[in-house]
C-alpha cells in the first residue's frame, strides 16, 4: 500500500453490526482503528467480516476512501484490552448494545482511560446522551454520533450533544464524519427521538390509524412512499419539497397553509403500540399474505441492501457532476 498520513487511532468499543460498518468507515479515511469487545471471538469474526466486505466493495466498486481493500484492512486491528483501543485514540466510537446500564459502565470505563482530546461518542439509537455522560472527568468530550443502519450506504449521522459538550467537540466530531464520507447534522440541544425517529415514529402513527380505520392496505400505504414521497425524499427533505412546490415558503402557506390545518386536526390519537392490539395483528397478517413472514425477512433484507447500494452509487455519481 502506498504511504499514509498516520492520522491517529479510532478506538472501537463494541464489535457487532455497527462496530464493524464504523470500523470499515475510519479506516476509509486513513485513520488506525483499535476494535475492542467483550467476546474475543466477536472481534475475530469482525476482522473476518470487514475483510470480505471491503473486498465487496472494491469488486463492486463501492470502497470510499484510498488505500484499497487490503491497504484499509490493514489499518485495523482487534485486542482484548479496553485500555488498548481508548488511550491516546482521536475518537472511541461505543458500539454497544443498547441498554443504558451497559452504556453508563462502559463510558465510566472509558473515561478513566483517555485524554483531554479525545471524543468520545456513542453509537445509541435513543438515549440521550446526559443519560450517560453525567458527571464524567471528560464529560464536556461526550457527544451521541448516530448512524443509520446500513451505515456504509446511508451516510447520516446525527450529532447530538449533551448540555456539556464542549463546541469544539461538536465540531471536530463533524469534520471526521464528514472526512468518512457521511452527513453529519448537529443537534443544538438533545431531544428524545433525536431526528430520524421523531420524523419516522410520525409517519408509523399515521400509516397505524389507516390501517386501524381501514382506510387502506399494508400494501398500498407502504406504496405512497415507495413510489410517491419517497422519490423525491431520496434527494431532497421535507422542507426543499414543499419550498419547490409553491413559490416560497410563505406562498406554500399561502396555497397550502389552511389544508395542512384542516388535515392535521383530523389525525388521531398516538396508536398504544402493544404486540397483541387488533390492528398489530392485522398488519402482520397482511404482510404474511404477500409473502414477507417472519422467514421471508433475511432474504427481502439483501434485497433491500442491493437497492440501498445502487441508491448510494447513484447518488454519489449526480453528486460529483453537481460538483462538476
Ligand atoms: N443495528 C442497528 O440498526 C443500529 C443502528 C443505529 C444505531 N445502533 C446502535 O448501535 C449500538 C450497537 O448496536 P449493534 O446493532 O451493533 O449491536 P450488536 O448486538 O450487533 O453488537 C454489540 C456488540 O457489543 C459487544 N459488547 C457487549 N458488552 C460490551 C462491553 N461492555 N464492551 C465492549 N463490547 C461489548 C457485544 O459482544 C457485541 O459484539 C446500539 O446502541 C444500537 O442502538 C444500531
Amino acid at each position: 500500500m502506498a504511504e499514509m498520513q498516520d492520522k491517529g487511532k479510532v478506538g472501537i468499543i463494541g464489535s457487532g453490526l455497527i462496530g464493524r460498518s464504523w470500523a470499515m468507515l475510519f479506516a476509509g479515511a486513513g485513520y488506525r482503528v483499535k476494535i475492542f469487545d467483550v467476546v474475543d471471538t466477536q472481534v475475530s469474526s469482525a476482522l473476518k467480516d470487514i475483510e470480505d466486505q471491503l473486498v465487496r466493495l472494491e469488486e463492486s466498486k463501492l470502497l470510499r476512501g484510498e488505500g484499497g481493500s487490503a491497504g484499509q484492512f490493514s489499518l485495523i486491528s482487534g485486542t482484548d484490552s479496553l485500555s488498548e483501543a481508548a488511550t491516546d485514540a482521536v475518537y472511541i466510537q461505543e458500539c454497544v448494545p443498547e441498554n443504558l446500564e451497559l452504556k453508563i459502565k462502559v463510558f465510566k470505563q472509558l473515561d478513566e482511560l483517555v485524554n483531554g482530546q479525545t471524543i468520545l461518542a456513542s453509537s445509541t439509537s435513543c438515549i440521550l446522551p446526559s443519560k450517560f455522560t453525567e458527571g464524567l472527568e471528560h464529560s464536556s468530550q461526550c457527544i451521541v454520533a448516530h448512524p443509520i443502519n446500513p451505515p456504509y450506504y446511508v451516510p447520516l449521522v446525527e450529532l447530538v450533544p449533551a448540555p456539556w459538550t464542549s463546541p469544539d467537540i461538536i465540531q471536530r466530531a463533524k469534520a471526521i464524519q464528514t472526512e468518512c464520507g457521511q452527513k453529519p447534522v448537529v443537534f443544538k440541544r438533545e431531544i428524545e427521538g433525536f431526528a430520524i425517529n421523531r420524523l419516522q415514529y410520525t409517519l408509523l402513527n399515521e400509516c397505524l390509524r389507516l390501517v386501524e380505520e381501514d382506510i387502506m392496505s399494508v400494501e398500498d400505504i407502504d406504496k405512497v412512499m415507495a413510489y410517491g414521497l419517497g422519490h423525491r425524499y431520496a434527494f431532497l427533505g421535507v422542507m426543499e419539497t414543499a419550498l419547490l412546490n409553491a413559490e416560497g415558503f410563505p406562498n406554500y402557506c399561502d396555497r397550502y397553509g389552511e389544508t395542512v390545518v384542516r388535515v392535521s386536526n383530523t389525525y388521531g390519537p398516538t396508536p398504544t403500540w402493544r404486540a397483541d392490539d387488533k390492528v398489530i395483528q392485522e398488519i402482520q397478517k397482511q404482510f404474511e399474505s404477500v409473502n414477507l413472514g417472519v422467514k421471508d425477512l433475511p432474504a427481502r433484507r439483501v434485497w433491500r441492501d442491493r437497492r440501498l447500494t445502487a441508491l448510494a452509487k447513484l447518488k454519489l455519481e449526480l453528486e460529483a457532476e453537481d460538483v462538476e
